[in-house]
């Protein structure tokens, strides 16, 4: 198969995918979960579950890495001091969660999916393991960044790191460079204009199993937010969570807010008795007044 840098008319790889998920990619930033975490309004609950789905998605990619790395269609791009994120998942996993995370987090159906198609790349279609390194990998060192802050702020967690550890790539000293060297890795890479197709194609589907994750992420979230009789429930997964301490705490769901409403007692039967209550003492009063 020919290298693409021997000097080739078409397009580079790394133009290429950048090109064809444009389109995805702003799907992806308009999913009500990503719109909701650039305005701030990510709560723990929701940040917890999407580091547990990543958890998932990055054992997955990082096992199949490992698998390929001294498979031509992929060793370009094998970086894993720079790139690998299961570990910092784990420390982040372990300050939210508590020492049990592993028996807490759940792989959920849209996140399952998407790691069966990591898995099934790395071992059967290998030439497109690059398409879900790229997007995911790329992604992190680009908004991932901006995430990072948006997070940090608005879940108040320690300016010291503790619970961010994904975000953080301490083996990359020079983010922009150190993307211009994956992208000119990835255009070295081997193929035919068909496999080049291929991963193109590939790429876009990992940008909509990501989609598929964000939404699955925001039904779960809500379902901890309203249980089935209305009322407001406080998910399970919070009362585990740790780092709380009087000047590092980590906000909780600050959007589940309670109405007065919500206050009042729930039967008619005791709102009326408090209703004859208030009007029998304000009528007695009166009486004692003349
Ligand atoms: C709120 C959500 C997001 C924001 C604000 C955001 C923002 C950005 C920005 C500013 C860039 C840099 C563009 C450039 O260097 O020209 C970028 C690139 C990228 N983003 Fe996102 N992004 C978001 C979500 C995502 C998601 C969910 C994915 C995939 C799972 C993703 C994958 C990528 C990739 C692969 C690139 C590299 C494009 C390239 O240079 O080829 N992004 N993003």
């Amino acid at each position: 198969m020919a290298q693409r840098s021997e000097g080739m008319s078409r397009r580079d790889l790394s133009e290429a995918l950048k090109e064809s998920t444009k389109e995805v990619h702003v799907q992806a930033e308009n999913t009500a979960f990503m719109k909701n975490f650039q305005r701030s309004q990510i709560s723990l609950r929701e940040f917890k579950l999407y580091l547990a789905s990543l958890y998932y998605i990055y054992s997955a990619l990082e096992d199949e890495s490992e698998r390929n790395k001294d498979n031509p269609v992929y060793a370009p791009v094998y970086f894993p001091n720079e790139l690998n994120r299961k570990a910092a998942l784990e420390k982040d996993l372990e300050y939210f969660y508590g020492p049990t995370w592993k028996e807490e987090i759940q792989c959920h159906e849209a996140t399952q999916k998407y790691v069966d198609r990591i898995y099934h790349v790395g071992q059967y279609e290998p030439e497109l393991l690059v398409a879900h390194a790229y997007t995911r990998y790329l992604g992190d060192l680009s908004g991932g960044q901006i995430l990072k802050k948006i997070a940090q702020k608005s879940l108040q967690l320690p300016s010291t790191g503790e619970g961010l550890s994904f975000f953080n790539f301490p083996g990359v000293t020079n983010i922009s460079k150190f993307k211009q060297l994956y992208r000119a890795r990835m255009n070295s890479l081997p193929m035919d204009p068909a496999t080049e197709e291929r991963i193109l194609e590939e790429a876009k589907k990992s940008f909509l199993l990501n989609i598929e994750v964000f939404e699955e992420l925001e039904r779960l979230a809500s379902q901890g937010r309203i249980s089935e009789n209305g009322h407001i429930v406080k998910p399970k997964t919070e009362l585990h969570t740790r780092g709380i301490n009087s000047t590092h705490s980590p906000k909780q769901d600050d959007r589940v807010q309670m109405t007065h409403k919500d206050m009042l007692p729930s039967t008619s039967f005791i709102r009326w008795t408090l209703v004859l209550f208030f009007l029998a003492t304000t009528i007695l009063v009166g009486f004692y007044a003349m």
